[in-house]
């Protein structure tokens, strides 16, 4: 489109010589760019060649600013899945009645399954030497596994986390499932100690996401009063590609944690 608008303009000033106008514009059309080139003045090939610069200058800058604003701006610092970040609009449930989910009920093994699904078998993930070196704090190498490093998005530790809780709070039924070493107050996964830890994972996760969606309130027949409604919409990170993308980076072999060596990318021990 500009080069048009510029081919043309030499013509356009060209006022007073109209004659001259009309072979020049009869030559646009039925001659070759060559020809074209012959016939333009000096100042026009000048403004033409200077046109053509500042386009492809326009261009290559626009082309850089949109990416580098590709990343998410909410992200300071690196993630090796922060291209695999998208927005979506969710609208949440109530939770109660009618509006429940799967993840919701009474304990029964396809409650379970439905919970681990949510970051079991895609949790421990490896990285590349360039995305460990990337990475704001260090970590450990794979032992076994050359030139991969240990990692986990932090969602999901906190939705196993979540999961311990829930499996805590129906300590009666799951007593009776797992081993009683895991309800430990200090050692067990479902323990005192551990079901803490979470909780406070949990508190440091929602305030640093501080969903600011705004809750709103409805006039209830039933109950003779407004009351807030946790099922609005809400703006999302799509948690599909953030589990296929860790999905896709799952540790291909077990990791060593029982074996110590020295790497110039990790941390010396505590
Ligand atoms: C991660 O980095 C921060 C900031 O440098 C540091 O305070 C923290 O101890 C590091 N964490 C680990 C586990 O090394």
């Amino acid at each position: 489109m500009w080069s048009i608008a510029f081919l043309k303009l030499p013509f356009v000033a060209s006022k007073g010589r109209e004659e001259e106008e009309d072979q020049e514009c009869t030559l646009i059309e039925n001659e070759t760019t060559a020809t074209l080139m012959r016939v333009l003045p000096l100042w026009a090939k000048v403004t033409l060649l200077v046109s053509i610069l500042l386009n492809i200058s326009f261009f290559a800058a626009a082309f850089l600013r949109h990416s580098s604003t590709k990343r998410d701006p909410s992200q300071l610092l690196y993630s090796p899945a922060q291209d695999a970040v998208q927005y979506e609009i969710k609208k949440f449930h109530r939770g109660f009645g009618q509006d429940k989910t799967i993840y919701q009920g009474d304990p029964s093994p396809e409650l379970d399954a439905e919970w681990k699904s949510l970051y079991d078998s895609m949790g421990i993930i490896r990285l590349t030497r360039s995305q460990a070196a990337s990475l704001p704090n260090k970590t450990y190498p794979y032992i076994g596994d050359d030139g991969y490093y240990i990692g986990e998005l932090a969602v999901f530790h906190q939705l196993h986390c979540l999961n311990a809780m829930r499996i805590s709070l129906a300590q009666n039924h799951y007593r009776t499932v797992f081993d009683p070493s895991d309800f430990d107050p200090v050692e067990g996964s479902y323990g005192r100690d551990h079901i803490s830890h979470c909780l406070d994972a949990l508190r440091e996760a929602i305030m640093c996401a501080s969903d600011i969606s705004v809750i709103t309130w409805k006039w209830n027949n039933k109950a003779q009063r407004a009351l807030g409604h946790g099922d609005i919409v809400h703006s999302c990170r799509n948690f599909e590609k953030i589990h296929d993308w860790s999905s896709d980076h799952r540790a291909a072999v077990e990791f060593e944690a029982g074996v110590y060596v020295e790497d110039e990318l990790s941390d010396p021990s505590d």
